[in-house]
């Protein structure tokens, strides 16, 4: 583990604050500082009561657990391990029988714009019904699900059915390939996959079953007996005898009711596939009873939920942000929420502003990529400007995945909170579950790009590589110090994974986020300064650079060898560059052109279209020290387009800087 110079840098200088709105401040349910030091009191005062309490006040037990933190076996901790519940009864069944069951759960809006309301006891009977189909076809608990579905009323019906009957979901991303589907399926072990046919965005209908055909075919998925299909739009797919159903055929004559299959507490309620420092992607796994508890908890403390609010995630439920702040935490919550199938750009860039005012949405929650190309889009089109719209109904805003640059959280602030919403800047990660650090909106004074203090509970700190303690205004590695109820449990079939990759022996025990920190001399509130190992973030979407490499070497009959690295890049935040040497000559020209787009179809269908590089700069090598070890450091700066001021002296071959520096 290494701390790279970034995060060596000293705080970032940011004097503009931003109080919380006087009405929040005043009824929010976090309300005030003093509130929020309470809270944190608590929790160091009596540890495990302070989860106890909360896990008693936020959900529906059928059995009550009598043991809150069991670490015997750190770092594989339990929490609430005795306890039995189930999460779509804690997010369905909770609600009947009071105000809240005909209340709209969904408002789900198309690609095409078209609207299709969802309310609870709607959405309970689906569910349930969903769930019978799943029973008749085998589905038992602790099955694993694959789940590869649109942006859909069904994508959280499908999720909600798993979780009911005790199947564990592993939801993978309508963009991964055929062949990151087939990696996915094999190391979980699916017994069934639950597709579309295909999916719509932006205009533009997209296979999915096609993709999931291929990936059978790939051999190895023999645990795949059934493949579920539902039927997006009128366009037909092939389907195989015995083994694929469409949804209508599924549930015809499943009853809408469906008893909640009662868990324990551990048991994983999913497995969600995330990028790591090797070639392999890891299947972080998550409980049921700590998960579902920070999904609540969170949505009425970082966006202090209220009934009569219209909460909308951007976030696609193949990622964990879709999890816990759609298919979990709103309905845990007893929210309205939006579910969107398209994209920010389509028809145009005015799309989520013309969403919010349409659907009156309150509390918006969306990715810096996302904010910074639509601000990119308004500055040549004033039609699409946020403020052409009516949008009023905002009282609080939100921002995950990736930093938020102070000029984004500014024009976001103004121009779409119109100066009046506090910005939630949520710094989490799919291992965390939920919110670890984050301001709450009527507590915690604002500065822009900074995520501000962790959560009541989670007892974030900045350490060296020792784990020893660091000052404020110095940089170093992100931990988090004691367990918490939401985090990871394991890597799914790969404990020594998990305890290697989270819990290194030289922290003291101390979970590593693999992020570097710094906190404000001031105000002690921390700013993120980047991953301190070998993964990008990519337009707020984490890509493994291993993973890059190993799909660009995988194409045998062109390249020899190749590295890749991360650049700062105006929209994305993070650019995929790839330093390639090829098994023929030094391509030159429109031949380089050429080779460069072959190979990023290449990763586009071994990975997916997010993982395409955007630069390829071709070289005869790459710069290695004696021993044969590639310096990173030196591509980084040749991807940036900065000056070598680093040592060289341990470069073996010093001319290929020059060659792959003019290789763009
Ligand atoms: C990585 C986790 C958070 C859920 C979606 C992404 C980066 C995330 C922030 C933020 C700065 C952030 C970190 C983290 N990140 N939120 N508010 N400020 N950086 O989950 O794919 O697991 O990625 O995203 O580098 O480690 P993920």
């Amino acid at each position: 583990m290494t701390t790279s110079s970034s995060t060596i840098e000293s705080t970032l200088i940011e004097n503009r604050v931003f109080p919380p709105p006087e009405s929040l401040a005043r009824t929010a349910r976090i309300a005030g500082m003093e509130a929020y030091h309470a809270l944190c009191a608590e929790a160091e005062k009596d540890y495990e009561g302070f989860w106890a309490r909360l896990a008693r006040e936020h959900l529906q037990w059928t059995r009550p657990f009598t043991r809150t933190l069991d670490a015997t076996n750190a770092p594989f901790y339990q929490w609430f391990a005795d306890g039995e519940l189930n999460a779509s009864a804690n997010c369905l069944d909770k609600h009947m029988g009071t105000p809240t069951e005909n209340k709209t759960a969904l408002i789900f809006e198309a690609d095409d714009g078209s609207v299709t309301r969802v309310s609870y006891k709607e959405l309970l009977a689906r569910v349930s019904q969903f769930a019978n189909a799943l029973k008749a076809l085998g589905v038992n608990k602790g099955d694993r699900v694959l789940i590869y579905m649109p942006m859909s009323i069904e994508g959280v019906v499908a999720m909600q059915a798993c979780a009911r009957i005790g199947a564990t979901h592993s939801v993978v991303f309508g963009g991964f390939s055929a062949k990151a589907v087939h990696e996915r399926i094999i190391d979980a072990g699916a017994v069934a996959v639950i597709t579309a046919n295909y999916q719509m965005r932006g205009g533009k209908e997209l296979p999915l079953k096609s993709i999931i055909d291929e990936a059978l075919a790939m051999g190895g998925c023999e645990c795949v007996r059934n493949v579920l299909v539902y039927q997006r739009t009128a366009t037909p797919c092939a389907m195989v005898a015995g083994r694929d159903t469409t949804f209508d055929e599924a549930l015809a004559g499943q009853s809408s009711v469906c008893p909640p299959v009662s868990v324990g507490a551990e048991h994983p309620l999913f497995v969600l596939y995330t990028s790591g420092s090797t070639g392999k992607p890891k299947g972080v796994q998550h409980s049921t009873g700590g998960y579902l508890l920070w999904a609540k908890v969170t949505m009425e403390w970082t966006f202090d939920i209220r009934p009569e609010d219209v909460f909308w995630c951007t976030a696609d439920i193949g990622w964990i942000t879709g999890h816990t702040y759609v298919a979990y935490g709103p309905l845990a919550a007893g929210a309205t929420q939006i579910v969107f199938e398209g994209v920010p750009t389509y028809p145009n860039a005015a799309r989520f502003w013309q969403m919010i005012e349409r659907h009156k949405c309150s509390v918006f929650y969306t990715a810096p990529t996302a904010i910074r190309s639509l601000i990119k889009a308004a500055d040549t089109d004033a039609a699409v400007h946020p403020s052409r719209f009516d949008l009023s109904s905002l009282r609080i805003l939100g921002s995950v995945g990736e930093p938020i640059n102070p000029e984004a959280w500014m024009w976001y602030y103004k121009n779409v909170g119109g100066e009046r919403c506090p910005i939630v800047d949520t710094f989490w990660q799919t291992e965390t579950g939920g919110h670890v650090i984050t301001p709450l909106p009527g507590a915690t004074p604002l500065v822009p790009g900074s995520c501000t203090l962790p959560l009541p509970g989670i007892m974030a700190a900045i350490v060296d590589e020792v784990g020893n303690d660091i000052p404020n205004g110095v940089g170093g590695i992100l931990v988090i110090k004691r367990p918490w109820p939401s985090m990871i449990r394991t890597i799914w079939g790969d404990p020594e994974r998990f305890k290697k990759s989270y819990f290194p022996e030289e922290l003291k025990g101390y979970y590593l986020a693999g992020d570097g920190a710094v906190r404000s001399a001031d105000r002690g509130y921390f700013r993120i300064t980047g991953r301190i190992d070998d993964v990008l973030n990519v337009s707020g979407h984490r890509m493994g650079t291993m993973e890059i490499e190993s799909a660009l070497v995988a194409k045998t009959d062109l390249v020899a060898e190749a590295a890749v690295v991360g650049r700062p890049d105006d929209v994305t935040g993070e650019a995929i560059c790839a330093f390639v040497v090829l098994k023929r000559p030094l391509p030159k020209g429109e031949e380089a052109h050429q080779i460069a787009n072959e190979l990023r179809n290449w990763v586009a269908k071994e990975i997916g279209p997010i993982a395409k590089p955007k630069d390829i700069r071709f070289g005869e090598n790459l710069p290695k020290t004696r021993s044969g070890k590639i310096m990173r450091r030196l591509l980084r700066s040749i991807a940036r387009g900065e000056a070598i001021t680093q040592d060289t002296s341990t470069l073996e071959n010093p001319a290929i800087l020059e060659q792959l520096a003019q290789s763009n």
